[in-house]
């Protein structure tokens, strides 16, 4: 764990930082020395056992609540991590929800609720970040490697992740000249709440199945891939969607 002083510190900000996936991120930036403003929705509770956890390992965390579809409550998030911690290095954009039904069957309200949150939700998170990122910054935003697996059932939520592949590229484009990153992580089946969820044992254990390394993911194996991504080792990769799933085709 780094000692250096709280305000040499880089200084990350995860959405959806407080469970699942983004939960693990904020721990492993926390160990890389970044100071991190977690993110969350509604589940205080969550979110400060998830800053607890980064200050009982020696890092440094404030809780932040923000529905990433609200442009008002993000830009106060932002406002916060930089008042609080000077300015913002790092931006992961792992809140997400994901909701299944043949398209046939589709609720459009539930469709509507499901944009707002992964679509809406990223143009307003990215826009910010694009906005105040500082030179040798970094943005990763989650999609889903459903987009490519084509799951049935699967139709609103690998739409929604299509297009957040598709700001995640012309983002990276658009930010010419600023030195900053701009990447997409794009998990497969992985063992949190969001992915368990409603499913039956037989379900999940056909989908650990189907990578050659027979698991499911886990949020430390995207923690990793993450923390690669905003480090200085993945400083040359921009503009680029890594699907990170074991090799399920
Ligand atoms: N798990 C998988 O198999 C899998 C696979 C591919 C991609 N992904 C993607 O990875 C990301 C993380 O997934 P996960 O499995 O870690 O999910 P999760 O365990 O359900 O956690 C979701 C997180 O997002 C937050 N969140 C939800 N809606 C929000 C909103 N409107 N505004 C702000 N925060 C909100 C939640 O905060 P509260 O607790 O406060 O509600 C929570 O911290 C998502 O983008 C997901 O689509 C997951």
């Amino acid at each position: 764990m780094t000692t250096q002083p709280l305000t040499d510190r880089r200084v990350a900000i995860v959405t959806g930082g407080s469970r699942g996936i983004g939960r693990q991120i904020a721990r492993q930036l926390a160990t890389d020395g970044f100071t991190v403003v977690v993110g969350y929705a509604g589940n205080k509770d969550a979110a400060d056992e998830a800053v607890h956890a980064i200050e009982a390992a020696g890092g440094a965390a404030i809780a932040a609540r923000a529905d990433v579809a609200d442009e008002t409550e993000v830009a106060a998030l932002f406002d916060l991590a930089e008042a609080t911690y000077g300015g913002v290095d790092a931006v992961v954009h792992s809140a997400g929800r994901m909701s299944l039904s043949p398209i046939a069957d589709l609720d459009l309200d539930e469709l509507d609720a499901l944009y707002r949150t992964n679509i809406r939700g990223t143009f307003v998170v990215d826009q910010q970040a694009a906005r105040r990122l500082r030179p040798g910054g970094a943005l990763v935003n989650l999609s889903s490697s459903v987009v490519g697996l084509a799951f049935p059932g699967y139709g609103a939520y690998a739409a929604s992740k299509g297009a957040v592949e598709a700001v995640t590229l012309i983002l990276a484009r658009e930010l010419r000249g600023r030195d900053v990153t701009v990447n997409a992580v794009a998990p497969g089946p992985t063992a949190t709440e969001l992915f368990l969820d409603g499913k039956d044992e037989e379900t999940v254990a056909r989908l650990a199945a189907q990578p050659p390394l027979e698991r499911l993911g886990t949020p430390e194996d995207i923690a990793g891939v993450v923390s690669f991504l905003v480090g200085p080792a993945g400083r040359w990769v921009n503009g680029q969607v890594l699907r990170t799933n074991g090799g399920i085709v």
